[in-house]
């Protein structure tokens, strides 16, 4: 794809990637994704905002081809899906500087073995003139690796966000025009690599409120031609408050927990509280990973497997106590054949969790009228916490 133009003497550049279906050979991706990049052409100098993954470098170079000289590289984050291109545009315009923050500065050296003396560290607020253009530098940590900053425009009142508001999508909608297929990547994005850090996002969405934005330019996925769009998912996002929302992994290996998981969420719908369930032997954890940013409770629900939970849920839970959600609330469930730790084993891996731990609810084998009544009695306590917080009339 060529250059596009998204406003007066700037340009998109990058790769628009349909066939990537995993991120940090982790992360799945449905919709694939793009690597942003930018050229800013001001009456005096020129910036490239970020560059692309270095798999796709080639297609960064020919767009770059006839363009004339790239006096400045700014690196918005270290990562390599940015970062990564940066040395062949280096042996390109052997005579650029890349701009960064001082812990940035540090990352490009370890990750690219870039020359020293090729970068020069920027403070917070600090302007780059690039003539009729200014690059205003403004940091925003922790989105989500610690030296993220963001770029902001002055004349055109854009700001480049690199991941901060991205999404992953392979579109060729330059702006945003499906919205609730961009919220909900976004929200994935979001949840997956960002939410342990919803106290600095906070902090950095604070700054940049202060700054008059028409378009905001994330390095993966469409540009937000409405930033109020996504700043304020954001804002629902980074709440504190959760909502009315149970969120079940679970994984059966006989039937006997998943009969448990669709009684308790059956009760928990009379009850007037939603549940999702997800069977961890077939889901993709980009969609539980998103409910878990709403969710006001997380019941596990597990078999035992040599007296320990199944492994998925030991994937789950030690993904779920990574990414540090707001629940308040949590428990497990399941049942066993003839023995079983998995209660306290859990435990163990979600200390990070700040949540009160309702009763667990372990059977030997097929569950009986006691253990279905004991799970229609925990649907009740979580009803009546979650009207103690307010998300439940
Ligand atoms: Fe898109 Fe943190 O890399």
């Amino acid at each position: 794809m060529k250059p596009r133009t998204i406003s007066d003497n700037i340009s998109w550049l990058g790769f628009i990637d349909r066939d990537r279906r995993l991120f940090d050979s982790l992360i799945p991706l449905p919709d694939g994704t793009s690597y942003n990049a930018y050229l800013v052409k001001g009456s005096e100098k020129t910036a490239l905002i970020d560059s692309v993954d270095p798999a796709h470098a080639d297609t960064l170079m020919e767009q770059l081809e006839g363009i004339g000289k790239i006096d400045f590289i700014v690196s918005q984050h270290a990562e390599q899906d940015h970062s990564g291109a940066i040395p062949k545009v280096l042996e390109k315009y052997p005579d650029a500087i890349v701009f960064t923050t001082p812990k940035g500065k540090d990352l490009l050296i370890d990750h690219l073995h870039l020359p020293e003396d090729k970068i020069r560290t920027v403070q917070n607020n600090e302007n780059l003139s690039l003539g009729d253009k200014t690059l205003q530098f403004i940091y925003t940590p922790w989105v989500h690796w610690p030296e993220t900053m963001c770029t902001y425009v002055p004349e055109n009142r854009i700001l480049f966000t690199c991941d901060f508001f991205g999404s992953h999508i392979a579109s060729t909608d330059l702006f945003v025009r499906d919205k609730s297929k961009v919220a909900e990547a976004a929200k994935r994005y979001y949840a997956e690599i960002m939410m342990p850090f919803r106290s600095a996002i906070k902090k950095n969405i604070a700054a940049i409120e202060q700054l008059d934005i028409d378009l905001i330019a994330p390095s993966h996925g469409s540009l937000y031609d409405e930033p109020r769009f996504i700043i304020d998912e954001y804002k629902t996002w980074i709440a504190d408050t959760p909502g009315n929302l149970v969120v079940i992994p679970y994984i059966s290996m006989h039937g006997s927990t998943r009969v448990m998981v669709e009684h308790l969420v059956a009760s928990l719908a009379e009850h007037g509280v939603t549940a999702q369930q997800f069977d961890l032997a077939v889901t993709d954890l980009g969609k539980l990973a998103i409910s878990l940013v709403d969710a006001a409770t997380i019941i596990i629900g597990t078999p035992t497997v040599h007296v320990a939970p199944h492994p998925a849920i030991f994937y789950a839970s030690f993904l779920a106590n990574a990414l540090r959600p707001k629940a308040k609330f949590a428990s497990v469930i399941g049942s066993y054949g003839w023995s079983t730790k998995a209660v306290e084993k859990i435990a163990e891996q979600i200390s990070n969790l700040r949540v009160e731990i309702l009763t667990p609810i372990v059977c030997k084998g097929f569950p009986g009228n006691n253990i279905l009544d004991a799970l229609d009695e925990m649907a009740q306590r979580i009803a009546e916490k979650h009207k103690e917080l307010g998300i439940l009339q």
